[in-house]
């Protein structure tokens, strides 16, 4: 990595941001080569080892990827399965010890300086200063993409009124709500007007409004065609931003596709029934599996039974009535969409907490 733009912040850390100034030139060559290819981002067999001997960690065990020209791919797992290793990569932050990538036609390794000067960087490690107002931080970044002082300021204005940020312009960043500040460093990471925009969980650890809004922001950002690979934990947020989704697990891409492909691929919608004696459940399971279900998972302590949800609505009706005929109790019946944890144990047989999440080996080792 060269110095050239790295920034000291006042904690003391020096990040490396990303950042160039857009004075330089994307060649022609360049982007016919991003065109014609039609993607923005592609990665092929990415390797990342951390550390050595006893304390090596493969982060990326082969990882290819692509993002068409224009779209938002979601890649999509738990703590510690390698997202942002990822971006660092793509980012040029970090250099892989095995394969190739390239981002808006610009190799990762031969070409970081122009790729950076097109790519917008924001997540866990942004390079926001704590100690100066959120105008001044957005003027920063617009000097240091060598906008005059005076465009510095007018880009400023317009994201913080775009990121809903004019009241609190003037005040430092570290007064600032957690949704805010995600807010104010996307927007640092917009300054630029990036092609390819990298977002490492833009929501993770924000409340449940915040994080709505949040998806409001950005899908308001990405609307004018800007390439995105944004990185979560959740299906949910996958599912509401992005075009396609790669899941990534343990370094490697294990399943790729649409939210609507993925959920299809474990049985789309789950129906799950609360029946009140517990002596019920076994006839419960069998009525359900009569109904020609592959599979039915029964969790004996909350008494709940979980089946895909085939049909729908129409299906849950129908066991409303078949439950009621065997003269089975229902406390609590309802369709549910499949979580990222369902996806993961279907795909992986494992769920997607049991990684790092707990750290501990006392949970029990099959829930289903
Ligand atoms: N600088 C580092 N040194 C050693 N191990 C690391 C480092 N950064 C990440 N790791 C490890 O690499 C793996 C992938 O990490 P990361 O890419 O941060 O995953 P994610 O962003 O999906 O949570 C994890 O096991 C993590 O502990
Ligand atoms: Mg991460």
């Amino acid at each position: 990595m060269d110095a050239g733009n790295l920034v000291t912040t006042r904690s003391g850390t020096v990040q490396d941001i990303g950042l160039r100034p857009r004075t330089e030139a994307v060649t022609p060559e360049a982007l016919y080569v991003a065109e014609t290819r039609g993607s923005a981002v592609t990665a092929e067999g990415l390797v990342k080892v951390y550390g050595k001997g006893k304390s090596e960690v493969r982060a990326l065990d082969g990882v290819d990827l692509t993002v068409p020209e224009g779209s938002v791919l979601g890649l999509l797992g738990p703590n510690g399965a390698g997202k942002t290793t990822t971006v660092r990569i793509l980012a040029t932050l970090l250099k892989p010890d095995a394969g190739t990538a390239s981002v808006a036609g610009f190799d990762i390794a031969r070409q970081a300086h122009q790729l950076r000067s097109v790519i917008g960087l924001s997540g866990q490690y942004a390079a926001v200063d704590e100690n100066l107002t959120g105008r001044e931080n957005l003027s920063m970044f617009g000097r240091l993409y060598q906008l005059s002082k005076g465009d510095a300021r007018k880009r400023a204005d317009e994201l913080l009124e775009q990121f809903d940020l004019v009241d609190a312009a003037n005040r430092p960043a570290k007064t600032y709500s957690g949704g805010m500040r995600r807010r104010l460093d996307l927007a640092s990471a917009l300054v630029g007007q990036p092609r390819v925009l990298f977002l490492d969980e833009p929501t993770t650890g924000l409340d449940p409004r915040s994080r709505i809004a949040m998806w409001n922001v950005i899908r308001e950002s990405v609307r004018g065609g800007m390439t995105v690979l944004l990185t979560t934990q959740y299906l949910e947020e996958a599912d509401e931003l992005a075009d396609s989704i790669a899941v990534i697990d343990t370094g490697k891409v294990i399943a790729r596709g649409t939210a609507d492909e993925l959920k299809a691929q474990i049985g789309g919608e789950r129906i799950e029934v609360v029946v009140r004696q517990p002596g019920d459940i076994a006839r419960a399971h069998a009525l359900l599996m009569r109904n020609g279900e592959d599979e039915c998972s029964v969790e004996e302590h909350a008494r709940r039974l979980t089946t895909p949800a085939h049909g729908g609505a129409e299906k849950l009706v129908r066991i409303v009535r078949d439950f009621d005929e065997a003269g089975i109790v229902i406390d609590d019946i309802g369709l549910r969409r499949p979580t990222l944890d369902d996806v993961f144990l279907a795909l992986t047989g494992h769920h997607a907490e049991d990684i790092e999440l707990t750290g501990d080996d006392d949970a029990p080792a099959a829930a289903d």
